[in-house]
């Protein structure tokens, strides 16, 4: 089954809660939450605080997307405050399996996400740690900024991953992020992805459940 995960970062920050209403009445599964450090990437977004302040405002899960150095090191404060899904980067500091463990083990699901330069072969290995609600990120743009367009060299690495994962007889979501549209949309789907995140496509929409529908 398809969810969309609506990612808040080019919404209007200062009313966030009516934004995650929005996309809610929408249709939308639930909300992408995206953390930036200022030093994995070059941008600073949200962090602790402002989750814990979203997370009364609406029962949709959290799926939290850490573009930060060291996920290891935060992962139980984003559980606390609220996260539902917590990913982390394969690229940065903290090592991926502890990270991993640590968050299976404050009790949600745990997603590695994989930026489009890195090989997705660099996730194997920690297959075999990942339980059925987990999911792989493959990253459609460079992570930092919403509003960018979509890599079709993307496509190949979702196939890979999910001949892999097929072959492997491993049920896990694949979740797709960056420049998802209907049409990039359905080009993930039918490579494999399963969890498609979509920012300023349903943020700019004149009619946000259409433009739900449209990646459903
Ligand atoms: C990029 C973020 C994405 C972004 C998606 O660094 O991880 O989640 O907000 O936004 P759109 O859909 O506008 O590319
Ligand atoms: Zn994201």
């Amino acid at each position: 089954m398809i969810s969309i995960s609506a990612s808040i970062l080019n919404g209007d920050l200062a009313h966030l809660a009516e934004t995650a209403e929005t996309v809610r009445k929408a249709g939308a599964d639930m909300l992408h939450y995206d953390v930036m450090d200022g030093c994995f990437v070059d941008n600073l977004s949200f962090g602790i605080p402002v989750l814990e302040s979203l997370r009364p405002c609406t029962l949709m899960p959290i799926d939290v997307h850490l573009m930060i150095e060291r996920p290891l090191h935060y992962a139980e404060r984003f559980v606390r405050a609220g996260a539902d899904l917590l990913s982390f980067h394969i690229e940065s500091r903290s090592d991926a399996a502890e990270t991993v463990r640590e968050i299976q083990s404050l009790g949600i699901a745990a997603g590695i996400a994989v930026s489009p330069e890195t090989p997705v072969e660099t996730v194997y290995p920690l297959l075999p740690l990942l339980r059925p609600e987990d999911f792989i990120l493959l990253m459609t743009v460079r992570p930092g900024l919403g509003g960018q367009a979509f890599m079709p060299e993307v496509l190949p690495k979702i196939e890979a991953l999910r001949a892999k994962l097929r072959a492997e007889d491993q049920p896990l979501h694949i979740e797709v992020d960056g420049g998802i549209n209907a049409v990039t949309g359905a080009q993930c789907r039918k490579a494999g992805a399963d969890y498609l995140v979509a920012g300023s496509y349903l943020l700019r929409a004149d009619d946000p459940a259409a433009a739900v529908a449209s990646l459903r």
